[in-house]
């Protein structure tokens, strides 16, 4: 169909795969205009997909022609963005899923086929956001095995580099922990090794890795999550129907993953295929983390509810042509950085760099460098750093991981050609191949540095390479937090003592406990590999750990053991002492087994400065254990160098860690792993075994979901008790003609606001007010306020949702004078909640507009923003200003957003808000069109109707997108 007519039928190219199937595809270098290859890569993909959905309603070929010209039109033009998928979590799910069942209703009523309502682009919906296992949020984001997902929708991604997107959040939640943990000193400690792990491991509930969780607890928080899976067992149901009763949906059961790991892991396939066509894969998501999926080359953004509804009803996002900002890598990394410094330093330049609202594209020489697991790290932290996206092409390293994720040699070949045929491809070394940017940031490599943080407080922080002069002062300076003034006669003190029949020595600066612990930055398996990979190396060469040195290592979950073991790397680690003690609070919090008595005995007699090194995330003075003094923090890798050297006062770049086997002096450069032979292992051992892991579970599913009863019907048999499910009343009065929503006239004023009225203000957000139109209703439902649940919550109830519109406790009515939810309801002259005064305006059939000031709902974007007032009355929304997105979303929705000329506003024209406002001419209107509205008093003015286009008028006259595409299918 699509072929015989599209305007850009002529790009059509066939691909033959090695098994003789033909694919066919959309070629851009068709156009065979020089702009395409200096485009961005992120805005070819746009380019394709607007060539590929170019209808003229929808897609205009203007729109192609814009993005094509983008070095002109960036920043000015409204372009459409037509994604591959749609990913949605629970939560952001329910409202959507239930409209398009209602539609199903509504056209079934009017005797068309409900099957034919189904999403026009594949939704994925991942339910993770039911269980939210509250008893410790740390761990979930921690956790590189996870179950559940944290609300804000910054769900982990197993196993790859993961710091908090929130930063101090996560360290301050696990440190609160550790001060539930006791404070130990070197002579009163249980011995660490000793103790059990007291946190199961593998596919379980996931705990603060530094938290010794009791088993009662733990017990509790199984039972949590059950209970959870009942009062959740209504949702779950109907999207369980949904996954049978629509083409389009798939729905990924409880307890499977985290939304971005399951996108990540499972449902990115760089090249779709679908309508005939291979196309570039592409995505929105419901939540701001949905960036990044761009690490692995696929564009793909956060957006609201209802573009999210509106792209599953078949209609693009629409974006202001993005410029792209270049983020060029140049230089090597230093040797010692880890994935963790790379990131971090590569996010603080782009956060400097103030690229709010633009897309980030990488290049340059110094991406091969940069793993797919940092790659998507950086691409998570979008959010943190205001960009829509940051967009790495597929390289190489992208077939290669996902090569590990279980992707088949024909399907690796059929992505390569084809990227490579409509030049999506990148050669990143190919300087030819570099895309003209809007402008360039650099970002030199070599300039990271790591640090050790010590020796008292971890905000104190040294480069590695500083680290033996930082010492020497430290032991100059007077007491504090820098300083243990040590007589420069005494610095050089040596102590000899006999540990184990052995004749050592002891001096300042001499390491005696060196920990290797994964918690927060150091869960990163790259960093916990490097720190293995060193061991190997070192073993291999002959070299040791001194036997008096306290070592252990922590692993944040059996997960990190698993892949330690798997990449062969934790027998190395052991031989050097770095044996597993548990899954517990350990060296942190001073539970290390006791230091030997000839040790404590050499620190004493010499009043050494003895040091502990270890990869945890805080440290006090005598925390490690009162007779080491200087305790540092370091990654894990360090602390196995150091643990090597044998003190801390080493320079690593003149002095070797020590001798080898054949006599040879051995530099830490010796022994530091490559990028290459890193990234090698983290893809064949890491990957590979989540990837195993996530799909196994994939495949089983939960007992309780296939377990559960879900109905069968075309039609979704509505249960009229359910206080979270309603069939929304957008379709009633649903007919074949579209009836047109004729002119406006005698409406009331429901409100009368002031300037910058937020998203907040107008959707219902939070916890229900017990005093509250919602809360009258559950009450009516037999619910005790316990049980009301939040908004959020209960956004597949079409009732609570509008009883929450405009309940805001902060909303100034300039009706009513004071503050809060309430208005006057002018014919009756009585003050009342919002939703009574909209209840009986409907019941006498009046229609409601909105006054307001400028910037009418700024903030951020809020489905019901724009359904409330729709299911309350409101027909018009007349403004100085608006905020765009919530514009397009009045228009969504079937309201008409009015602006007041420029100059004018409720005040210059003198309106009360009392008087009737009549709007003739809507139903004629065109786009950027002036109309009149008189008023009861005699007055008149002029607005503007701020349509953009034809299809926005479109949307207007039929009442909105949800019955645009209801009456489409009726006709
Ligand atoms: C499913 O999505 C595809 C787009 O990939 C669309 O062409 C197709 O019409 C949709 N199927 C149905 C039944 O709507
Ligand atoms: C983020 O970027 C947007 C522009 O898209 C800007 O309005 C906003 O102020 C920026 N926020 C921060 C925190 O920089
Ligand atoms: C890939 O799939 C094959 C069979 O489909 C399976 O035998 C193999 O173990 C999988 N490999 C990985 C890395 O998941």
């Amino acid at each position: 169909k699509i072929q015989g007519k599209h305007l850009f039928g002529h790009l059509i190219e066939t691909l033959q795969s090695k098994n003789n199937e033909a694919r066919k595809y959309f070629n851009p270098l068709r156009l065979e205009d020089p702009k395409y290859e200096r485009l961005p890569f992120s805005i070819r993909v746009l380019l394709e997909a607007a060539i590929r959905k170019c209808d003229g309603f929808y897609v205009k070929q203007e729109d192609v022609q814009n993005i094509l010209n983008w070095e002109e039109r960036q920043n000015e033009a409204e372009v459409p963005f037509s994604p591959a998928r749609v990913l949605l979590q629970d939560f952001t799910g329910i409202p959507a899923m239930v409209d398009l069942a209602a539609m199903r209703d509504a056209v079934a009523k009017n005797g068309v086929d409900p099957t034919l309502i189904n999403p026009k682009c594949p939704t994925d919906l991942i339910v993770d956001h039911s269980l939210q296992i509250d008893f410790s949020k740390c761990a979930i984001q921690n956790a590189p095995n996870p179950g559940g997902g944290d609300v804000q929708g910054a769900g982990p991604r197993s196993g790859s580099a993961r710091p908090s997107p929130r930063g101090p959040q996560l360290g301050t939640q696990c440190g609160s922990r550790h001060g539930s943990c006791a404070k130990g000193s070197c002579s009163d400690t249980p011995s660490g090794s000793g103790r059990p792990p007291a946190v199961q491991i593998e596919n379980t509930p996931l705990l603060c890795p530094f938290h010794l969780q009791p088993v009662s607890e733990q017990d509790t928080a199984l039972r949590n999550q059950e209970i959870e899976l009942i009062r959740n067992k209504e949702r779950l149901q109907f999207f369980k129907w949904c996954s049978k009763a629509f083409k389009n949906v798939s729905v990924v059961p409880p307890d499977i993953g985290s939304v971005h790991q399951v996108n990540l892991e499972y449902l990115s396939q760089v090249v779709q295929e679908g309508e005939g066509f291979i196309y570039p894969d592409s995505v929105v998501g419901t939540d701001s983390h949905t960036t990044m999926i761009n690490g692995l080359g696929i564009l793909g953004w956060g957006v609201g509810g209802i573009e999210t509804e509106a792209v599953m009803l078949g209609q693009p996002v629409s974006l202001t042509l993005p410029q792209v900002v270049g983020c060029k890598l140049v230089g090597s990394i230093s040797t010692l950085a880890t994935s963790i410094d790379i990131v971090l330093c590569i996010t603080k330049h782009l956060r400097q760099a103030g690229i709010g609202g633009k897309f980030v594209e990488f290049f340059g020489p110094g991406m091969s460098q940069l793993s797919a697991a940092d790659r998507t790290t950086i691409a998570n932290m979008c959010p943190e750093y205001n960009a829509t996206i940051s967009f790495f092409p597929v390289d190489d390293t992208t077939l290669k991981h996902f090569k590990q994720t279980n992707f088949t040699e024909e399907r690796l070949e059929l992505l390569e050609a084809y990227l490579k045929a409509v030049k999506l491809f990148r050669s990143y070394d190919d300087q030819a191949e570099d895309p003209q940017y809007s402008e360039v940031i650099e970002v030199n490599l070599s300039s990271i540095v790591p640090y050790v943080s010590g020796p008292k407080r971890p905000q104190d922080r040294v480069p590695v390479t500083c680290m033996k002069e930082d010492f020497l002062n430290c032991l100059n300076e007077k007491v504090g937090f820098k300083g243990f003034h040590i007589p420069s006669e005494k610095q050089d003190t040596v102590v000899p003592f006999l540990h184990e029949g052995t004749k050592y020595t002891l001096s300042h600066g001499s390491v005696v406990i060196a920990a290797v612990i994964s918690c927060t930055n150091n869960c990163n398996p790259s960093v916990m590999l490097t720190a293995g990979l060193l061991a190997k190396k070192a073993v291999e060469a002959g070299l040791s750990v001194k036997p008096y040195i306290r070592t252990s290592l922590a692993p944040g979950s059996g997960m990190v053991t698993h892949y330690l073991n798997a990449s062969g790397v934790l027998p190395y680690l052991s031989k050097l002492g770095f044996e597993v003690i548990g899954y517990g609070c350990a060296t942190c919090v001073g539970n290390t087994a006791p230091l030997p008595q000839s040790v404590v005995d050499a620190i004493k007699q010499g009043d050494l400065v003895a040091c502990g090194v270890l990869s945890g995330s805080r440290h006090f003075e005598g925390r490690l254990c009162d007779c080491v003094r200087a305790n540092y923090l370091a990654s894990p890798p360090l602390v196995v160098a150091y643990a090597i050297a044998g003190t801390i006062g080493i320079d690593f770049e003149k002095e070797p860690l020590g001798v080898g086997a054949d006599g040879t002096e051995l530099f830490l450069k010796d022994l530091w792993p490559s990028k290459e032979e890193l990234h090698h292992v983290e893809e064949n051992n890491v990957v590979a075994s989540i990837f195993r892991e996530l799909r196994s579970r994939m495949q089983k599913g939960s007992t309780f979901w296939n377990s559960m009863d879900a109905p069968d019907a075309v039609l979704f048999p509505w249960d009229p008790k359910s206080t979270y499910i309603r069939c929304p009343p957008f379709f009633n009065r649903l007919s074949k003609e579209v009836s047109g929503l004729g002119s406006i006239e005698n409406a009331h004023a429901l409100l009368f606001l002031g300037d910058k009225v937020t998203t907040d203000h107008i959707s219902p957000a939070g916890s229900i007010a017990r005093v509250s139109a919602a809360a009258k209703y559950l009450q009516s439902k037999r619910l005790t306020p316990r049980e009301f649940n939040s908004y959020g919550a209960r956004r597949g109830n079409d009732a609570v949702m509008t009883r929450g519109t405009f309940a805001s406790i902060k909303l100034q009515n300039r009706l009513v004078g004071k503050t809060g939810p309430k208005t006057l309801h002018i014919p009756s002259g009585q003050m009342m909640d919002v939703f009574e005064a909209a209840e009986r305006y409907q019941r006498d059939g009046v229609p409601l507009i909105i006054l307001a000031g400028k910037e009418y709902g700024s903030g951020s974007s809020r489905d019901w923003a724009a359904k409330g007032p729709y299911l309350l009355g409101v027909r018009a929304v007349i403004a100085e200003s608006f905020a765009k997105m919530h514009k397009n979303h009045l228009v969504s929705m079937g309201i008409a957003p009015l602006q007041f000329l420029p100059g004018q506003s409720a005040d210059s024209l003198q309106l009360s808000g009392k008087e009737r406002f009549s709007i003739s001419m809507l139903e004629q209107v065109n786009t950027r069109q002036e109309i009149t509205v008189l008023t009861s008093t005699g007055k008149s003015f002029s607005v503007v109707a701020l349509f953009e286009n034809k299809m926005d008028v479109t949307f207007y006259k039929h009442g909105g997108i949800l019955k645009y595409v209801a009456h489409s299918m009726l006709q």
